[in-house]
């Protein structure tokens, strides 16, 4: 048995962890495991490293640092979470994976994505996610709604030209394999963004269950 791997991606903001729950209460709703996770983080050890990346410091992180750690991160979730649950058989829904690293590390930062690929080569072999959907909105939509939540983490503390970078990113990483990624226009009503997450339901449900 192989799993289905669903990650969404997006900018702080996009509505992600509210349309996560409702997906996995429709997928659940007809009978499949459905596991719920993010990244930075998702087992103990990874949340720390999770920690250490968003927390703001007065020592700069190097660029670099900052990749390394979200692919130390992700091995041990990948280790410890993804890949059993798809060896079982499970739905994963994931909270960002390695499309946020190209978009904010490669994007936002500036850093080489044949070096993201390689990495991405060495932590993952051959593995990516069947569907990744992209909650999309403008960016200044997105650190305003961030910002109503409180305090800023490292990231959200950027401006706004780096979160244009990770957006054109985003998009850009859709445009050239429309079969792996759905853009969603998250600027709308949750309804709105609902309906459509359930007009992708029988193409997902086939493809998880096929
Ligand atoms: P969030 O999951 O609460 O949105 O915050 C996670 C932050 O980590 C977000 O600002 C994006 C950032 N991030 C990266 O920079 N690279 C990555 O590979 C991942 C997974 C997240």
């Amino acid at each position: 048995m192989k799993g289905f791997f669903i990650t969404l991606e997006g900018p702080e903001g996009a509505g992600k962890s509210t349309n996560r729950e409702h997906l996995a209460q429709r997928l659940r709703g007809r009978g499949l495991e459905v596991v719920l996770t993010r990244e930075p983080g998702g087992t103990p050890l990874a949340e720390r490293i999770r920690e250490i990346l968003l927390a703001p410091t007065d020592e700069p992180m190097s660029s670099d640092a900052e990749l390394l750690l979200v692919f130390a991160a992700r091995a041990q979730h990948l280790a410890r979470i993804i890949r059993p649950a798809l060896a079982r058989g499970a739905v994963v829904i994931c909270d960002r994976f390695t499309d946020a690293t190209y978009a904010y590390q490669g994007g936002g930062r500036g850093l080489s994505y044949q070096r993201i690929e390689q990495l991405e080569h060495f932590v993952q072999g051959e593995m990516r996610p069947d569907l990744t959907l992209i909650f999309d909105l403008p960016v200044e939509v997105g650190l305003s709604r961030a910002a109503a939540r409180g305090r800023l983490d490292r990231f959200e503390q950027e401006g706004l030209t780096f979160f244009e970078s990770v957006r054109s990113a985003y998009l850009e990483r859709a445009k050239h394999a429309p079969e792996r990624y759905r853009v969603i226009d998250a600027g709308r009503s949750l309804s709105a963004v609902q309906q459509d997450l359930d007009g992708l339901l029988p193409e997902l449900l086939e493809r998880a269950l096929g």
